[in-house]
């Protein structure tokens, strides 16, 4: 199944890739993650990246089509792959398409996922991550059973950087300028399912399952 998962910052990308992956073989490839394993490896890639991400901003086109088309190939791939977070520029997505014309695996499917404004807020601010393993928590909806305490691996969790009112104001003008358009440029291929990611995570994914079962 080749996939793209989008939406506004804390929509529930990240949350929804993770249950999609309990059901679907396929690798998940977080552009946002991605980056930020480069920053914590202080790579010259993560160095270039660091500043535009704590800002809130798009990283730009080139670096982050290398960086897929690079994770694109691997072998892993050829089963396809659920891209979260990219393409969020209409350049990305004309690059993107070459490099679906030379593997040949087309995107199937655009979740879009949609959720208002206010609730984006309540999502960002309370989220805890695990830098080791990735899982994702929320202080108030998805606490882990200890604090601070990542229930998989045990590392500790962190707040992100950019998880502030003031920079998600940032990534939502940025998603509204750049991403948005990336979602019509889907829709006119006739291949985006609108999601109501406002909903409790369960009912989220029996949405995104009911899609998903139609091109499996
Ligand atoms: P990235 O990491 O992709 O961030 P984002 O798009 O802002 O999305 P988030 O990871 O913040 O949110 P999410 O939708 O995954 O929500 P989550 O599931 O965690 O990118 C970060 C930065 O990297 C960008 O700003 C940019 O600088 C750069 N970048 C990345 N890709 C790029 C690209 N292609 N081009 C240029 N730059 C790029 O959920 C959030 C919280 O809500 C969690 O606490 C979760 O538990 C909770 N939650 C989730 N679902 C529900 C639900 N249904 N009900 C209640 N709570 C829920």
């Amino acid at each position: 199944m080749n996939i793209l998962i989008m939406g506004p910052a804390g929509a529930g990308k990240g949350t929804m890739s993770e249950s999609i992956l309990r059901q679907y073989d396929i690798p998940h490839i977080s552009t946002g993650d991605m980056l930020r394993e480069n920053v914590r490896n202080h790579t010259k890639l993560g160095e270039e990246a660091k500043s535009y991400m704590d800002a809130g901003k798009l990283v730009p086109d080139d670096v982050i089509n290398a960086m897929v088309e690079d994770r694109l190939k691997q072998q892993d791939c050829e089963k396809g792959y659920l891209l979260d977070g990219f393409p969020r520029t209409l350049v990305q997505a004309q690059a993107f398409e070459k490099i679906e014309e030379s593997t040949g695996k087309h995107v199937q499917c655009v979740l879009a996922l949609e959720v208002e404004f206010d609730a984006l807020c309540e999502r960002i601010t309370g989220r805890r991550v695990c830098p080791k393993c990735g899982a994702i928590y929320h202080t108030a909806t998805k606490p882990s059973k200890i604090e601070g305490v990542c229930d998989v691996c045990g590392g500790p969790l962190q707040q992100r950087k950019d998880d502030t009112v003031e920079q998600l104001k940032v990534r939502m003008d940025e998603y509204e300028k750049s991403t948005k358009p990336v979602i019509d440029f889907y829709e006119a291929r006739g291949v985006v399912t609108h999601i109501d990611a406002s909903k409790s995570r369960d009912l989220v994914f029996a949405q995104v399952q009911e899609t998903l079962e139609k091109i499996r």
